[in-house]
């Protein structure tokens, strides 16, 4: 059994040549991503793990028929980057790695609302001056407020904990109710009456075309004034043009963004020096009360040495098994 792991990080790399090592299955790592080109590299292969966030092409699957490759294994758990009729067509089944680690997007989702609430940026920008007077920037606590978490899967659940840690009031909206949260009497009916209750909205649900921006200029005309909305899932679950509109008003007080609808090519590359090659990004970026991250919420040492284990392991489950509890039913 030998595999082959397109691109690859650095920081990735010791985790797989230890997995490798453990099971005595050779796998070789690129940095290359998988794309039509560069697919014909995994010639030879059993397996394939990827990870990336630009969609997967037509031709990839069509080769892989070719080569006689049918796993792909994906290190993240995000699919929607993944054409799902090409890929069964081509009989390419795919894993994905659903839990790598819920805590690394809750944690950031609330470390971005505290420094929100706790007026960090403000604090930052004055003392960086030189400016160290308390007024105007009261603060406000977060166990006075409710915290409404749209999705209430792993990630959404590891937040609501955290949140119930905080002493805040819950409330959880989901097509799927958890039966413990059920029985804690924790969900809404319905998306409206969860904005219209929240001060603090957070998004953890899939990127479906009923998702796509479902925070909107309507959606956040529903909403409390002053709310704060965060969103560390896919960026085209929000309108940023209708959010940024929002903040600028101050009707949203303020944002969370670990994601952005046009983030492909713009996060995890270096503008050092450039132009950042969209308008509404820079605007959201020049607002000092919406922290942006390049979607880093899933980067730290636990996720990414789960991403690789995982994924390795369902690889070798795939090919060994013929199945593997990781495979996505596309
Ligand atoms: C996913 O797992 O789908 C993510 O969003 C994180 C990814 C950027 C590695």
């Amino acid at each position: 059994m030998k595999f082959i792991a397109y691109g690859v990080r650095k920081d990735e790399e010791g985790y797989a040549n230890a997995w490798s090592q453990e099971h005595g299955v050779e796998v070789k790592l690129v940095s290359e991503l998988l794309n039509k080109e560069t697919v014909k590299l995994a010639k030879g292969f059993d397996a394939i793990i990827a990870y990336q966030q630009l969609p997967y092409e037509d031709e990839i699957f069509t080769a892989m028929k070719e080569y006689g490759i049918k796993d792909l294994s994906i290190r993240n758990v995000g699919v929607d980057n993944i054409p799902a009729d090409v890929a069964k067509a081509n009989g390419v089944r795919v894993t994905n790695v659903p839990s790598y680690s819920p805590s690394a997007i809750a944690e950031l989702a609330i470390s971005g609302l505290m420094q929100l609430l706790r007026r960090m940026p403000e604090f930052n920008e004055k003392l960086a001056k030189g400016d160290f007077r308390w007024e105007p920037d009261i603060a406000k606590e977060l166990h006075t407020m409710t915290v409404g978490v749209v999705g209430t899967g792993r990630i959404g659940r590891a937040g609501i904990n955290i949140y119930k840690g905080f002493g805040a009031k819950v409330l959880g909206y989901d097509v799927f109710h958890n039966p413990e949260l059920e029985k804690e009497g924790m969900y809404v009916d319905t998306t409206d009456e969860l904005f219209a209750k929240a001060d603090v909205i957070t998004l953890h649900a899939p990127a479906t075309k009923e998702n796509y921006h479902m925070i909107n200029k309507d959606s956040i005309a529903k909403m409390k004034d002053g709310v704060y909305i965060i969103n560390t899932a896919r960026g085209d679950l929000l309108n940023a043009e209708d959010l940024l509109a929002a903040v600028k008003s101050g009707k949203v007080a303020g944002a969370v963004l670990d994601v952005y609808e046009n983030e492909v090519g713009i996060f995890n590359s270096d503008f050092t020096g450039k132009e950042i090659p969209d308008a509404t990004l820079k605007a959201l970026m020049e607002q000092k009360n919406i922290i942006l991250t390049p979607h880093v919420a899933f980067y730290t040492e636990t996720a990414v040495k789960n991403m690789v284990d995982v994924s390795f392991d369902s690889a070798a489950d795939m090919v060994s098994k013929g199945e593997s509890k990781n495979e996505v039913k596309l």
